[in-house]
């Protein structure tokens, strides 16, 4: 099972298994959620239809919806895939680049999991010792790292030994990532600590990285907000605005002419119009509704916020 809108990675990863995608759509109206009584209902109608399904993937933080989820959020996924029988597969990769920690904090899968552990209710402690989770995490999203160094990691809790054994013995036919990679992980998972002689400079670093990206997320969705036609919630972490368009009726028609989904072609337009370069919806699997509505994603990343915003407005207007 995948989210949607999902990092398109997911679907394409199962095309190549061929592997069957069932999806779950994340609830725009709340923050991103999961909704997990639907996605229940799913599971038992791909199974009524004869889907074997398998597992689950949960983005948290979110791309591209830059949502955090809620602890009770993540207690009632563990929940549905114990009485399901789901592996739980938690793309955790952006769990460094939270906005609002006091607000909205990242809580890991594991976590909740190991919590229901030391639960007085019998079932929740079943749970945590039979709920197979994977958890991933990348050094591609923080400080330690950037995508082209290519390090990262999973691990796995509560696998069944023999799929363990096997998962091993795939890791161990690959080649070693390269040496940039793994000191990335390796800063990653054992950053400095107080008193060492590079803690002071990391942690100004870190924290100056991350402050910027607040800043620039929230200023980007402010005025985002403000354009005519335009819905954009504030992201609560990762590295991403998911705002939402809707297009008049001639964009529809001029977009119709050239053969292209709406949003698709809105994002050729601002291209060629302006320089800046985001991702349409639909690449997320977040199709253009009936009256115009699509979704583009644009990134946090680039410095020259103002001018972006700027630019973006004036084609948008
Ligand atoms: C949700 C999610 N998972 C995984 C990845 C892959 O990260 P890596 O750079 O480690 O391949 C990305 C990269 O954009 C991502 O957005």
């Amino acid at each position: 099972m995948i989210p949607i809108p999902q990092y398109p990675l997911y679907s394409a990863a199962l095309a190549f298994n061929n592997c069957h995608a069932v999806r779950y759509e994340l609830d725009a109206d709340d923050d991103w959620a999961v909704d997990v009584a639907a996605m229940g209902r799913t599971v038992d109608e791909e199974r009524a239809k004869g889907v074997d399904v398998r597992a689950l993937v949960v983005i948290n933080p979110g791309n591209p919806t830059g949502s955090c989820l809620t602890e009770a959020n993540i207690q009632d996924i563990l929940k549905l895939a114990h009485e399901k029988r789901l592996v739980v597969m938690a793309d955790e990769v952006y769990q460094r680049n939270i906005y609002h920690p006091d607000q909205r904090p990242f809580i890991s899968f594991k976590k909740v999991l190991r919590d229901f552990g030391k639960s007085g209710n019998v079932e929740e402690k079943e749970l945590a010792n039979q709920v197979e989770l994977v958890s991933f995490h990348s050094i591609s999203k923080g400080v330690s790292g950037e995508c082209g160094r290519r390090g990262g990691y999973f691990e796995l809790t509560n696998m069944d030994p023999k799929v363990e054994a096997q998962v091993y013995k795939m890791a161990s036919v690959n080649l070693c990532p390269p040496l940039q990679g793994q000191i990335g992980v390796d800063l990653l998972v054992r950053p400095p600590k107080e008193g060492e002689p590079s803690y002071a400079l990391w942690k100004e670093e870190t924290e100056g990285i991350h402050e910027t990206l607040k800043k620039r997320s929230q200023k980007m969705a402010d005025q985002f907000a403000k354009l005519p036609g335009v819905k954009c919630g504030e992201a609560q972490g990762a590295l991403y605005l998911f705002p939402e368009i809707t297009l008049p009726p001639k964009a529809i028609e001029a977009a119709k002419k050239e053969e292209r989904k709406p949003d698709l072609y809105y994002c050729l337009r601002l291209l060629d119009a302006t320089g800046i370069c985001v991702v349409p919806g639909s690449g997320f699997g977040k199709q253009p509704g009936p009256n115009g509505e699509c979704f583009l994603r644009t990134t946090v990343l680039a410095k020259e916020t103002d001018e972006f915003i700027q630019r973006f407005g004036d084609f948008h207007k």
